[in-house]
């Protein structure tokens, strides 16, 4: 296996302790990839030979995005949902179960294009690794689709059965298909489980049903990750610590003993708060507030939450801008939200971060510094950077 040399890096963020600041940043830096993973990190000036050699002219380099929260995989369009609430009009044509009865009337090969088309688009804005969730079958032949289409794309693959209960479906019959022959069918397909917990919703999951599914879900070996604290204060983000989850989404609204549950367990691998701004973005809604989780010692995440219905964007940029410009993030935190809490979400040591023995998994900007993704919001600056086949990869993301 070869070595190849990338060089002329204006800015290298690798968040390796050995560099400057929290983002362990390296100015005027190189780096060397071989098998796919990264070798060595330094001063252009120090880099040693390599096989293969690029000049990047200043450009600079980040870990790749992860996009630890995502919804991929469905069919069918609500723009006209969209419009109607930009237009401020009540809109009755089915939310989540306009998605639910196109995505099943769906074949399995078109589901596969449109997803990897979007798994091509956010590539293009510089994510590396994605989460894809189901959650819009709703019965055991759907969901097992998903997930099969999902896994195609990534290891990250996340049961959400418990996404609302179906029209027409009891609740208890419905819970007991989701923590049983769905949760036996689709465990073997998933990595991840995740609920929606959402009290005051009459689709959603409350406390009790939502540790139902998250407790069979754990003892089908399933990860465990949750939907909370969305729409209004609830349990999620305490199941979250409760359980042991990776991670808890959404968290627009938290009580301080939420805050301070999370903030306590962050240092023992306790969930991270992944925040999905694009949803307040797209629906017109407050944002969470990313500081007083940051200043409690939370470990705080970014991610897109792409799906139809609240957030149809694969852009990492896109969140790092918001984080930055409407939820008083630094850039730096926005950046380390987007890379390194992302994959702590994803509890993977292997990405998110430029240390050697990371995965090569690059982002290139059309830049000098990380601060141009907030600073140029909407601006294209991913470049997509073309390494010899003879680096080798590093296996399966
Ligand atoms: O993460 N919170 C629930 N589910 C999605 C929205 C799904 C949809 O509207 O289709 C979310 O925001
Ligand atoms: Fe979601």
């Amino acid at each position: 296996m070869t070595a190849h040399l990338v060089t002329g890096i204006g800015e290298l963020v690798t968040f390796d302790p050995r560099y400057e600041g929290p983002l362990g940043l390296v100015e005027d830096a190189a780096l060397v990839i071989a098998d796919g993973r990264i070798a060595w990190t330094g001063r252009s000036a120090t880099a040693p030979a390599a096989d293969t050699r690029q000049d990047l002219h200043g450009a600079a380099v980040l870990p790749g995005f992860v996009d630890s929260h995502t919804h991929l995989v469905f069919a069918g369009d609500r723009s006209a949902e969209f419009e109607a609430r930009a237009a401020g009009r009540r809109y009755t044509g089915g939310g989540i179960a306009t998605t639910v009865a196109a995505t099943r009337a769906a074949s399995t090969e078109q589901l596969t294009a449109d997803a990897r088309a979007l798994a091509a688009e956010a590539r293009r804005q510089g994510t590396t690794t994605l989460e894809i969730k189901s959650g819009y079958g709703l019965d055991i032949p759907t969901e097992e689709r998903l997930l099969r289409v999902a896994g195609t794309l990534t290891t990250e693959t996340t049961y959400l059965g418990a996404h609302v209960v179906p029209a027409g479906v009891d609740r208890t019959d419905y819970l007991a298909l989701v923590t049983g022959p769905m949760l036996a069918a689709c465990a073997p397909l998933a990595r991840w489980a995740d609920v929606f917990c959402e009290p005051g919703s009459p689709v959603a999951f409350d406390e009790d049903e939502s540790r139902a599914v998250l407790t069979a879900a754990a003892a089908a070996g399933l990860g465990l990750r949750v939907h909370g604290n969305q729409l209004g204060p609830g349990p999620g983000a305490r199941l979250a610590v409760e359980l042991g989850a990776a991670s808890v989404d959404h968290c627009t609204h938290l009580s301080d003993a939420d805050v301070t549950a999370l903030a306590d367990t962050a240092p023992h691998g306790g969930p991270v708060a992944t925040l999905l701004p694009g949803v307040e973005l797209s629906t017109r809604s407050p944002f969470p507030d990313a500081r007083r989780l940051l200043d409690a010692g939370v470990e705080v995440a970014l991610a897109t939450d792409c799906n139809p219905g609240t957030c149809y964007s694969t852009s990492m940029p896109l969140m790092i801008a918001l984080a930055v410009t409407l939820m008083g993030m630094t850039t730096g935190e926005a950046v380390r939200a987007a890379t390194l809490a992302g994959a702590r979400a994803l509890r993977r040591d292997d990405i998110g971060h430029l240390r050697v023995g990371a995965r090569a998994d690059l982002c290139v900007l059309d830049a000098p510094s990380h601060t141009h993704l907030a600073y140029r919001p909407g601006v294209p600056l991913v470049r997509t950077l073309d390494l010899p086949a003879t680096v080798g990869r590093a296996g399966d993301r």
